[in-house]
């Protein structure tokens, strides 16, 4: 019964590495997420951080940690304002009525938007085949 503990402790370590190796390549549909980075994210650091940000301003494994460590703008806000705030379905439906894409995509769920705007951004990166300055 021992034995077979370790063995189940092992396979659980094995399956667990191999979800975190699948998490890191995001699998999202980069065609919707250039429309939501488009229409929602440049919509307001157009009006709001002085400016375009555009996908090749990082490269792909930048991109990836901006979101893994979900910080967006100033370090000490709050965590309403991490980046993944401005993909979830709360911030869509604060801005449905002046926002059409946001209104469009209101029924994404909040994690498949997310792979679909990290999608976006590693395949336009700087290090990408195609990186896009003009978002
Ligand atoms: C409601 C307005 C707003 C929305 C929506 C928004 N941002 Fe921002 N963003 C800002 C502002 C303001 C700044 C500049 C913050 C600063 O002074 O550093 C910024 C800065 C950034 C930066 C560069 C600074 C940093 O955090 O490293 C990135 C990258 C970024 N935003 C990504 C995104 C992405 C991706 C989305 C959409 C999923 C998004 N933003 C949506 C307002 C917004």
């Amino acid at each position: 019964m021992k034995q077979h503990k370790g063995f189940l402790t092992v396979l659980t370590i094995a399956l667990l590495g191999l979800s975190l190796t699948v998490i890191a390549a995001p699998k999202g549909n980069w065609k919707k997420g250039r429309i939501y980075f488009r229409m929602v994210c440049t919509d307001c650091h157009v009006k709001e951080a002085g400016g375009k940000i555009t996908p090749a301003e990082k490269t792909g494994a930048e991109w990836l940690d901006y979101f893994e460590k979900n910080l967006h703008g100033p370090q000490d806000v709050t965590a309403k304002y991490a980046a993944s705030y401005f993909v979830s379905r709360e911030y869509r439906e604060s801005i449905k009525h002046t926002n059409r894409a946001a209104a469009k995509m209101l029924k994404i769920p909040d994690d498949q938007l997310l792979e679909d705007v990290k999608a976006f951004l590693v395949h336009t990166a700087k290090d990408s085949d195609q990186p896009s300055r003009c978002e």
